[in-house]
């Protein structure tokens, strides 16, 4: 049996955070964050009896230590967010070794809410970052002659709820902590400077669909965004459903590279004189969808999704295949409809219940009773489609109406065409 004293007994208690969450829009808290990947410890595998036999006070930290761990679900890579990765991956790479003038290729990712756009794309980030540090760092060590700067090689900001221009320019200046001047103009100077001084290759603007992009007068807004493209940095624009949003209004789709293409803005004024030697912008659009449930492939991926979900679950009557074996597979789509973030919800809340009540267990009559609610409601934008459809219904399946899990069944040969 695990030791539990020394988890437990010592001066700190492991599941606990040392200190507030670190916060990744400013460029301290991204170092945190980053010092802090993964760095959480699960709850040991203990049985029911070695359970029974604790005192008191180990079984409510141990309990409350299985609590964190299914609140703290790993991110698990999926086909989906590795394509997302990789093509992340390539481009900042790409991008970050170009010696030729011009401006750099950018990249949107898409997807509806909470499937997972932001955990996906920072990962990403970090990686770069890791390589990027590991090549630079040296080289950067001391800030630019006449400056303090210090290398920041990738910065993630977020938008406000309803943004407005101004807020663009201020989100990426508080990454850095530098100081908002006043105006329009004076705000896109200050934050090229602070770009061009941190060294910052990469800069991902999350949530952009909450600018207001809808309105014909927002168009100082959108040629904010392609002339931040201008500053010398991989754009990775992340929003809600961009095809639809506004952002790619005045683009047009390039099928020969598969890029949308912004071209020279005719109108308007430009918030950089520099800008008018631009000729046209080039973006990747990437969806991030969620999971599938109709084809074998689909089906195989999500089971595997649950497979490593379920290893990270400390229930003390858990058995192989909870979560993937019989109804449950086809339950837990239909409840989330494949969002990885309204999954992880619902199973940590069936958690809290499976262990409050001494189910557990998962099975789907527990999770008939757990309604899907989202604790960061108030921090999502309903009018830029952040807050996901969740499915109303949990009625558990009937027992009666089995369907048998055909996915890793052999279909014999098939050839290339499918036939
Ligand atoms: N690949 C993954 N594996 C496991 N869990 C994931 C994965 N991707 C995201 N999650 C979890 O899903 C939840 C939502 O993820 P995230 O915040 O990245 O979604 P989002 O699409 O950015 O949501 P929003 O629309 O609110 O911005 C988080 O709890 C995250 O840990
Ligand atoms: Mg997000």
């Amino acid at each position: 049996m695990t030791d539990l004293a020394t988890l437990y007994d010592g001066k700190v208690i492991p599941f606990l955070r040392p200190g507030p969450r670190p916060d990744r829009t400013r460029s301290d808290g991204w170092q945190l964050w980053r010092a802090t990947l993964d760095g959480f410890t699960a709850a040991p595998r203990l049985s029911e009896r070695e359970h029974a036999r604790l005192g008191a006070r180990h079984q409510t930290l141990y309990d409350l230590h299985r609590t964190a761990t299914h609140a703290n679900l790993r991110l698990l890579e999926t086909p989906m967010s590795a394509r997302v990765s990789e093509l992340m991956q390539r481009r900042l790479q790409n991008n970050a070794v170009k010696w030729n003038p011009g401006t750099m290729d950018g990249l949107m990712v898409s997807g509806g809410g909470k499937q997972g756009k932001t955990e996906t794309v920072c990962r990403a980030l970090a990686v770069f970052e890791e390589l990027w540090r590991s090549l630079c760092g040296e080289m950067y060590a001391k800030p630019p002659p006449g400056t303090r700067d210090e290398f920041v090689p990738v910065a993630y900001c977020r938008l406000p709820v309803r943004s407005r221009p101004k807020a663009l320019c201020q989100s990426i200046l508080d990454v850095f902590g530098d100081p908002h001047p006043k105006t329009l103009h004076d705000l896109v100077r200050a934050t090229r400077d602070s770009l061009r001084g941190h060294r910052t290759s990469a800069l991902v603007i999350d949530d952009v669909t909450r600018l207001r992009l809808h309105r014909e007068d927002d168009q100082d807004t959108l040629d904010l965004i392609r002339e931040v493209m201008d500053l010398d940095v991989t754009l990775v624009l992340v929003g809600v459903d961009i095809p639809h949003s506004g952002l790619l209004r005045d683009a047009y789709y390039d099928s020969r590279t598969g890029q949308w293409i912004f071209p020279e803005t005719k109108h308007g004024k430009s918030f950089n004189p520099q800008a008018s030697t631009q000729t046209e912008r080039r973006f990747d659009v990437v969806e991030l969808d969620p999971f599938e449930y109709s084809t074998p492939s689909g089906i195989a991926a999500f089971l595997e999704h649950l497979a490593g979900i379920e290893d990270q679950l400390r229930l003390l009557r858990q058995i192989d295949g909870m979560l993937t074996s019989g109804e449950m597979p086809e339950y837990l789509f239909r409840r989330t409809r494949g969002v990885v973030g309204l999954l992880n919800r619902l199973i940590e809340d069936a958690c809290s219940v499976a262990i409050s009540t001494g189910v557990e267990q998962l099975t789907p009559d527990l999770m008939a009773r757990v309604s899907i609610r989202l604790s960061d409601l108030d921090d999502l934008d309903p009018e830029s489609g952040e807050v996901p459809d969740i499915p109303a219904d949990s009625v558990p399946p009937k027992p009666r109406r089995r369907v048998r899990n055909t996915v890793f069944d052999d279909h014999g040969h098939r050839d290339a065409a499918g036939v």
